[in-house]
């Protein structure tokens, strides 16, 4: 149906998933990354520990949630990627940082 130009190749960003360099069309999402760095999962289910990876690509299902550079609970479908970005595996439920949960009154 659609292919692409062979005398046409896009430019593509280096990032990290898992450590691992992964080259990616520049403008595409960090979910796409990960799915072409070939990972069985991305994060796994805080309850039940099922495996996930990114599914709609639109931000809605939310299981391609991962820790990006430093930063977790990011839906990497809605994360651009940049040079030498990291992509990481959540496992569980994430904490929030101290500091920044809202206090709760008694
Ligand atoms: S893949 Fe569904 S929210 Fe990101």
């Amino acid at each position: 149906m659609f292919a692409p130009r062979p005398d046409i190749r896009p430019a593509t960003v280096e990032v990290f998933v898992e450590g691992r360099p992964v080259l990616v069309p520049e403008g595409a999402s960090a979910a796409a990354a990960v799915l072409l760095a070939g990972l069985p999962a991305i994060r796994e289910t805080p309850v039940g520990g099922a495996p996930r990876l990114p599914y709609c690509m639109m931000g809605i299902c939310f299981d391609c949630l991962a820790e990006i550079d430093g930063v977790a609970n990011r839906q990497a479908c809605m994360v651009t990627v940049e040079p030498g970005m990291r992509i990481a595996a959540q496992r569980g439920a994430r904490q929030a940082r101290p500091g920044t949960a809202p206090e709760v009154a008694a």
